[in-house]
């Protein structure tokens, strides 16, 4: 769907013409009817790469194929949804009127629109307010009018910058309760976030950028997987035998009353913590994998820089 090459921005900035490498080779591929997750800290060059995707700016090297085909074709313009990181609408305008103002744009025919307005203000639970201005709009609602007028001409794919930013908890899932059904209906879906939380709970792929650089990509369960995570064990009941085997086999070991805490590194050491229960040298007071989070990859990706 998106499949870019190389693609590289760098910004010339101020009086001195300061270089800004805000984009540096950026090598990625979205793939049909997957939701896919750009996560980075400000200005490490989200907006600019979603900018280049959708032709608002130029790349400085690179290049970048939706469909298959060069952004600048009008089929391609046509079938891409886009919402903008800040969208400033004419308040003046109700929500009715701003979608069937796009619709327009887009060349809908008056019939066709009148539906497509109405379809999307439910699919963004903004029918209630459609004669409302948008002056009286909140953020959480303005944002959503932005996820509809990005989807006035019904595209096969969709870009969101930030579609979650300065949402309360009710207002983020239902943004993420809209990508989930734009996936469910056949969408592509690409958006940017710094909230780690709404890529871990909707993301098919995810995407890591820091620094203009894309650091790390894939399926998320395979992300947390390749990070070596480790097993909190706790005994109880221990015999002096037992305890003497836990000596020789853990190196971090915290003996709190009869408690005994333990961390397994890996399977093996698992598996003898079970076999001492089996040679009733010890019982298991608890077991915990300790899963580790995407904010774990990324911290350890910010900390690599
Ligand atoms: N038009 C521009 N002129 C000069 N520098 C720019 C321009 N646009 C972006 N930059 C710089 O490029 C870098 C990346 O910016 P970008 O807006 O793409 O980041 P971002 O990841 O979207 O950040 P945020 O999370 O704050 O939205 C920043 O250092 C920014 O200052
Ligand atoms: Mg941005």
């Amino acid at each position: 769907m998106i499949k870019t090459h190389n693609l590289s921005k760098t910004f010339f900035s101020g009086f001195l013409r300061k270089k800004i490498k805000a984009l540096d080779g950026l090598n990625l591929e979205v793939k049909s009817n997957e939701i896919f997750g750009y996560l980075g800290p400000n200005g490490s060059g989200k907006t600019t790469s979603i900018k280049l995707f959708v032709g608002l700016l130029k790349p400085s090297a690179g290049r970048v194929k939706i469909f298959n085909q060069d952004i600048n074709s009008q089929n391609v313009l046509s079938q891409i949804g886009y919402m903008p990181e800040a969208s400033n609408f004419y308040d003046y305008l109700t929500a009715w009127e701003l979608l069937d103002y796009y619709g327009q744009l887009c060349h809908l025919k008056k019939s066709i629109r009148g539906r497509r307005v109405e379809e999307l203000l439910s699919l963004v639970e903004l029918e209630r307010f459609k004669t409302m201005q948008l002056r009286g709009f909140s953020k959480g609602m303005l944002q959503r009018l932005g996820i509809a007028q990005a989807l006035i001409n019904d595209p096969k794919l969709v870009i969101l910058d930030e579609p979650m930013a300065g949402l309360d908890p009710g207002g983020r899932k239902k943004v993420r309760d809209i990508i989930i059904d734009l996936k469910r209906k056949g969408k592509t879906i690409f958006f940017s976030t710094h909230v780690l939380w709404d890529v871990e709970l909707i993301c098919d792929r995810v995407g890591i950028l820091i620094d203009g650089r894309l650091k790390n990509v894939g399926r998320l369960d395979e992300m947390l997987q390749r990070e070596d995570g480790f097993t909190e064990i706790i005994f109880k009941s221990l015999t002096s035998e037992g305890m003497a085997e836990i000596r020789k086999n853990f190196s971090q070991i915290v003996e709190e009353g009869n408690q005994v805490l333990v961390y397994a590194r890996d399977e093996q050491q698992v598996e003898f913590a079970l076999s001492l229960v089996n040679q009733k040298k010890a019982k298991i007071f608890s077991l915990a994998p300790q899963r580790k989070t995407l904010e774990d990859i990324f911290i350890k990706e910010l900390e690599k820089n």
